[in-house]
This record gives C-alpha cells, sequence and structure tokens, in this order.
C-alpha cells in the first residue's frame, strides 16, 4: 500500500501537474481510477488533498538502449553495436567475433529494448552471390524471417532470408521518386521485392520490374497486390535476356556490385533523354571518376551521349568506402 492524493477527475490534469511542480509524485506506478475519481501515488503527505492509502501497480520502463540492460563482460561492451536494421518486426544486428558468444543476450536485451521487434538476427555473412543474400543466425524471439516493413508509405512484405533488402535505403528511393515524372516508363533492373518499383509506380504509366531471383519476384507480386499498384509488370529472369527490348524514360540499377556490367543493358534500354540511376561501390579516394569513365566509355561505344546529372555518397558500407550514385541523362 502507498499513501494517495484522491481528487475528482475534473481536477485531475491540475493534481498532476501541482503534484509534479511539488515533487511528491511517485514515479512508475499507473495513476488508479474508481467511478469519478482518480488516485495519484505520492512519496510524502501533501496539503490541501484528501490522503489516503492504495496500491498501485508498477510501470515497467522501458530501456532507451538495448545497451542498458544487456549483461555482457565489461571488457566487451565498447565493442557493443549501437545500432541495428530494423526490417518490419526483425532486428538484424553486426556484431563483432567477440561478442557472438553473448549473442542471446543481445537479442534478449534488443527485445526488451524494443516492444514492435519480435525477431533478432546477427549478420552470418556479407551480402554475397546473385542474389545478394547473407546469412542469418537467430539470435532470439520468434525464428520467423518474414515480415512486412513500411516505408515511404508503401508496404513490403519479404523474407530477410531469400531476398535482398535493405531499409537504410529509403532515403535515396525517395529522392528518386521525387525527380521521376508522371506516366512515365520505368525500368527497374534488379528490382528485388519492389522498394523503389512499387514506389515509382505512383508515379509512373509503367514500371517493368525484373529480378533473377524467384523469391523476390514472388514478393515483389505479392507486394504489387498489397500497395493496388497494377502497373507494375514483374519479370523473373536474367536482365540481360530482356534490356533492349523495351525503351523507358527512367532506369534503375541497384546493382552496386556489379552494375558497371550491365551498363551495355541498362543505355540500350534508355530512351533519348532519359535518365539512369547508377549505383555502385567506391573507395573514398575514387568516389565517381572510375565510374563515370565506364559510363562514358560505355556510351560511346554503343553510339549514345551522356550528360551526368548528379552524383552523390548514399551511405558507408564499409570502412573508406561508399554506396554512390550517379544519375545521368542518355543522348
Ligand atoms: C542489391 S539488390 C537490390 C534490390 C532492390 N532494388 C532493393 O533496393 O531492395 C540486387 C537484386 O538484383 C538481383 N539480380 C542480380 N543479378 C541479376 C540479373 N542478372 N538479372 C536480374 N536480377 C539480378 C538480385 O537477385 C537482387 O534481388
Amino acid at each position: 500500500m502507498m499513501l494517495a492524493v484522491k481528487v475528482h477527475k475534473r481536477d485531475a490534469e491540475r493534481t498532476r501537474r501541482m503534484l509534479m511542480e511539488l515533487g511528491a509524485l511517485a514515479r512508475g506506478y499507473a495513476v488508479k481510477r474508481e467511478g469519478a475519481f482518480v488516485f495519484f501515488p505520492v512519496m510524502r503527505p501533501v496539503e490541501g488533498f484528501e490522503l489516503i492509502e492504495a496500491s498501485f501497480e508498477r510501470l515497467e520502463r522501458r530501456p532507451h538502449s538495448y545497451r542498458e540492460v544487456v549483461e555482457v563482460p565489461d571488457e566487451v561492451r565498447p565493442l557493443l553495436p549501437s545500432s541495428f536494421d530494423i526490417v518490419g518486426d526483425i532486428a538484424i544486428i553486426e556484431l563483432p567475433e567477440e561478442l557472438m558468444p553473448y549473442g542471446r543476450a543481445i537479442g534478449e536485451a534488443i527485445l526488451k529494448a524494443h516492444r514492435h521487434i519480435k525477431a533478432v538476427f546477427a549478420k552470418g555473412s556479407a551480402v554475397s552471390g546473385e542474389y545478394r543474400v547473407r546469412e542469418l543466425i537467430h539470435l532470439a524471439g520468434e525464428r520467423r524471417t518474414e515480415t512486412t516493413h513500411r516505408e515511404n508509405g508503401i508496404k513490403l512484405r519479404l523474407d530477410v532470408a531469400r531476398v535482398y533488402f535493405s531499409p537504410r535505403l529509403a532515403t535515396e528511393r525517395m529522392r528518386v521518386f521525387r525527380m521521376a515524372r508522371e506516366g512515365e516508363v520505368v525500368f527497374d533492373m534488379f528490382a528485388g521485392v519492389g522498394p523503389y518499383s512499387i514506389l515509382l509506380a505512383k508515379k509512373a504509366g509503367t514500371v517493368f520490374a525484373c529480378d533473377i531471383n524467384p523469391w523476390a519476384v514472388r514478393y515483389l507480386e505479392e507486394n504489387r497486390k498489397l500497395n493496388r499498384v497494377s502497373n507494375v509488370i514483374p519479370i523473373l529472369g536474367d536482365v540481360r535476356g530482356i534490356a533492349g527490348q523495351l525503351k523507358a524514360d527512367r532506369v534503375v540499377m541497384n546493382l552496386p556490385k556489379f552494375a558497371r556490367e550491365f551498363l551495355r543493358e541498362a543505355i540500350t534500354s534508355t530512351k533519348k533523354g532519359g535518365v539512369v540511376h547508377y549505383y555502385g561501390f567506391s573507395h573514398e579516394e575514387y568516389l565517381f571518376g572510375e565510374h563515370e569513365r565506364i559510363i562514358l566509355e560505355t556510351a560511346e561505344e554503343l553510339g549514345r551521349g551522356v550528360k551526368i546529372l548528379g552524383r552523390r555518397k548514399v551511405r558507408p558500407y564499409a570502412p573508406r568506402q561508399f554506396n554512390i550514385a550517379i544519375d545521368f541523362m542518355v543522348l
């Protein structure tokens, strides 16, 4: 039982403010309501109020960061990452080798600190292979890899173990969306589950969305329905097989590791005056130069001209390495 102030509900808000100003309100308890009355737990008697004894439920305080509650030896504590990716209700964290033995404790702490996270995985490898997926190691919570992610006003259903998806590109996708024009034809060469395609479909006339990973195309189809965008045309297969057969106003090349190998396909699929959004990886010492040289050379070989419209660092992806973007117009 605790000491409590009893007031009529019409005076509740005024009383709460007054008790806080006096520093008398006991924190960490749920305020109680009974009929027309409200009861505030207090730490000492407060003059001018009706005082009674009452019991209160404790409020569970959520930590601001999982690092506040995780139990790991002091010597590895400085290695705890300050952030992690959240895809839908799944957290994916990159742990150094020294922290792997404490993976379960770290996973449990993340679940404790973030109510909406239901499963935690550690990155088990770098993104690799044609499908650009990585191994994941289950740390805590549900053993589930399928989720629904929300970004830029769209919903994306996906399986983090079977397809590529990075929530860190949301701002970049919005940037491309802002550059898009009403009614244009878009060619998303490496569409994944559709974060560019579904978003661009809100402006475009038609979006051709290609991917070689059958799981990605399965989710792309689901996401088309989920977001009610009928103007996205999913294409399962190697983009080399279809490039050049269609002509687009806007081409998205989000395969940074191998983008330069697909420049021919991108340029031959772009209408005169159309725009290509090219992504690559670069060391900080040669951010754009090498990529631009290859873009210009490839265009020249194809008898086309190129005008660079913009270049930017999208995000760091390794020490001194960046994911870069170059927008260029094909003439
Ligand atoms: C880096 S992911 C990007 C996915 C998506 N654009 C996004 O932002 O989440 C690259 C995608 O390209 C696909 N891919 C790789 N090689 C391909 C090819 N030759 N033809 C078509 N798709 C390919 C992979 O399966 C993968 O889904």
